[in-house]
């Protein structure tokens, strides 16, 4: 079964300064999400990418990808919403109904190596309902009491063996990915959702089962500016 993927790039990029929309921000000189994009286009698991563009901006994102040529693979845009959890929502619901493998990456990860991409998708294939790929922390981490700016009361120190930094692309079972965006939907519009960064997050919340895969160092999100100048050291060492 081929997969779909889903592409949310409908952020502003804050944290990394004014500009561009971030997914619209280049590295190389070709747009963050170009590369995103054909980072999934090279993985013949994925025979759909439906990228999930600034509402604004969907007519920009339509002819950026034209005019970087993708390789014959269907690409389609669709006008994100106003958190990455809606922007995943209407990709999905771009997506034919017969298709029963969702992928979704993070334009905001362009240098996501293919085979990453094919090992989320194999999993899922191999009966997952849900894979993140992810990677040992370098940092030890501490859970604190937030006191923004000032001192923070250290709680404890979670075993870092234990812990993971979780990346995209997440792949999925298609109906546990539309079940969970749609129960987050209700409990929403009920008030009460505290934040869930991740999709898988949204599986964990109502009872599903995730797994977790290796990651890649490549897949790092580019978020703020240092990120960028790692991400033009990686993509120079690459084409050298
Ligand atoms: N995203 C989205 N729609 C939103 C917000 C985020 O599609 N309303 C996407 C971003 O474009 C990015 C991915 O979700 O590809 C991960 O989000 P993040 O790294 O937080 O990107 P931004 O929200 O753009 O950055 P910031 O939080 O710094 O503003
Ligand atoms: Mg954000």
């Amino acid at each position: 079964a081929v997969a779909a993927a889903v592409v949310p790039a409908a952020g502003r990029g804050e944290r990394l300064g004014p500009g561009a929309p971030k997914a619209l921000r280049e590295l190389g000189g070709v747009p963050l999400l170009v590369h995103a994009v054909r980072a999934l286009a090279r993985s013949r698991a994925v025979g759909l990418v439906v990228v999930a563009a600034p509402a604004d901006g969907v007519s920009e994102v339509v002819g950026l990808l034209d005019s970087h040529g993708l390789d014959g693979k269907d690409v389609r845009v669709v006008a994100g919403g106003a958190t990455r959890q809606e922007s995943v929502r209407l990709g999905l619901a771009a997506i034919p109904p017969d298709v029963e493998i969702v992928l979704v990456h993070d334009a905001a990860r362009p240098l996501v190596p293919v085979e990453v991409v094919d090992a989320v998708a194999a999993a899922v294939r191999a009966g997952a309902e849900a894979v993140v790929p992810a990677v040992p922390l370098a940092d030890t981490v501490k859970r604190v009491e937030p006191n923004r700016g000032g001192p923070e009361p250290v709680l404890d120190t979670p075993d870092r063996s234990t812990l993971r930094a979780v990346q995209t692309p997440q792949g999925f079972r298609r109906e546990t990915l539309a079940e969970v965006h749609e129960k987050a939907l209700t409990e929403e519009a009920a008030g009460g959702l505290p934040p869930v960064t991740d999709d898988a997050g949204l599986v964990e919340r109502f009872g599903g089962r995730v797994v977790v895969v290796p990651g890649h160092e490549e897949a790092f999100k580019v978020t703020r500016p240092l990120d960028l100048v790692l991400a033009e050291a990686v993509l120079a060492r690459r084409r050298a």
